[in-house]
């Protein structure tokens, strides 16, 4: 394990609600990467709502509230959750739904439900991706970092190397492991796209029939 790397889940938590007591300034390449990644969230709800009926919707890890805003804007029946007190009194400032919960004691269930960027923060991302498939009665849409292409690579060691101890530590899991996880429990993938030069991917997946628990 990395030094870097919070021990235990609770300790993450801390680090996370320390992390957002700042208003996060969008860095140089935040700048760019943010609306790329947004336009790509945008797509895929428009999709799932215009061709697939979700009614609606639930994040996971709701940070700053990106992907809430969207929701907002679709009028969705939506929620958002996070660990971060600092971090859902900044969405609910912004006029967002959004409640301090985890994602293990979350209960109602969502046609769709999202996390952006929060499996790759877990050593064992796969009891957190059980509890996304969980709540969802249709869909599940996660957004991760590439670790297996060379430019996700490089971007995650020019990132620590610039900012160190400010970035949560994330693990450099592969987008296979996503995928075969998801199909393990039910869950098949039926976007898979690149983002930046595959630095990152939007990963979406669908309930296969007869698997609601
Ligand atoms: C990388 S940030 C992503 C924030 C936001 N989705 C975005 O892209 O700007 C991960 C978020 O997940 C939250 N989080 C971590 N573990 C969680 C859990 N078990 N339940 C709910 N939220 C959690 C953290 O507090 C943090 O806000």
């Amino acid at each position: 394990m990395n030094e870097n790397a919070p021990h235990g889940a609770e300790k993450l938590y801390e680090v996370w609600d320390e992390h957002w007591s700042e208003e996060q300034k969008l860095t140089f390449v935040g700048r760019i990467f943010v609306p790329i990644r947004m336009r790509a969230l945008q797509d895929a709800i428009d999709f799932l709502q215009h061709q697939k009926g979700i009614k609606s919707a639930l994040d996971t890890g709701c940070g700053w509230g990106h992907l809430l805003g969207l929701f907002h804007a679709a009028k969705l029946d939506y929620m958002g959750i996070d660990v971060s007190l600092h971090s859902i009194a900044a969405c609910k400032r912004k006029g967002f739904n959004a409640k301090v919960c985890k994602v293990e004691e979350e209960t109602r269930q969502y046609d769709l439900v999202a996390s952006e960027g929060m499996l790759e923060h877990f050593l064992d991302f796969e009891p957190f991706a059980r509890h996304l498939m969980r709540l969802s009665t249709r869909y599940v849409l996660i957004m991760q970092p590439n670790h297996d292409t060379f430019l996700g690579r490089l971007l995650f060691s020019v990132t620590y190397l610039v900012r160190g101890d400010k970035i949560v530590w994330e693990y450099n899991y592969r987008m296979r492991d996503f995928i075969d996880c998801f199909d393990r429990h039910g869950f098949s993938v039926i976007r898979n796209q690149p983002l930046i030069m595959d630095t990152s991917r939007l990963l979406l997946f669908e309930r296969r029939a007869g698997t609601q628990d």
